[in-house]
């Protein structure tokens, strides 16, 4: 790693490190862990539009805590190509990447208005994945399809 690199970036104690986030997307990851809404306090650092080997990317840093398993799947649905590097003591002790699941229930609203799950009815949106490069979902029930914005703008 070079100096320059080191200096940009500055490693965390205890946390979550979202890395090889889509560029431009570092965004919609703070939205979803709940930054945004002031739903937590913790210290968070971003870095945006940083060099790696595979093009640029975002990074997202949350000190002392670890990010739920549901939170995870939303950031999969934006940036598939995401990992999640678990700190201790400075140390990656954990790392994985965001797992793109099968099934995407009560995470994600339907873009079409007249969707039943849009009526005030008691019905989850839920969606099939069909395309994963893009992240492609299918409703259930309307069958429309939604990627790319149509997806991040409606990650609930
Ligand atoms: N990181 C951090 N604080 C630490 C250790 C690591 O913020 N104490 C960050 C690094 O800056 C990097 C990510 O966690 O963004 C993963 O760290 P590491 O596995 O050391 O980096 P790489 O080997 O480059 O990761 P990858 O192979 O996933 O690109
Ligand atoms: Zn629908």
């Amino acid at each position: 790693m070079n100096k320059d690199k080191k200096i940009k970036i500055t490693p965390i104690e205890y946390g979550t490190v979202i890395d090889h986030i889509k560029n431009g997307h570092a965004m919609k990851v703070l939205r979803i862990i709940g930054v945004l809404d002031k739903k937590m306090d913790s210290i968070v650092s971003v870095a945006m539009n940083v060099n790696s080997s595979m093009g640029k990317k975002d990074i997202v840093k949350v000190e002392n805590i670890e990010i739920k398993s549901d939170e995870l799947d939303k950031i999969s649905l934006i940036s598939p190509r995401a990992t999640v590097n678990i700190i201790r003591n400075y140390e990656v002790i954990k790392k994985h990447d965001v797992k793109l699941p099968e099934k995407v229930k009560g995470i994600v609203s339907c873009i079409n208005n007249t969707c039943i799950t849009n009526q005030n009815e008691p019905v989850e949106p839920e969606f099939d994945v069909i395309g994963k490069d893009p992240v492609t979902l299918k409703c259930v029930y309307c069958e429309r399809d939604m990627k790319g914005e149509e997806i991040s703008e409606n990650v609930l």
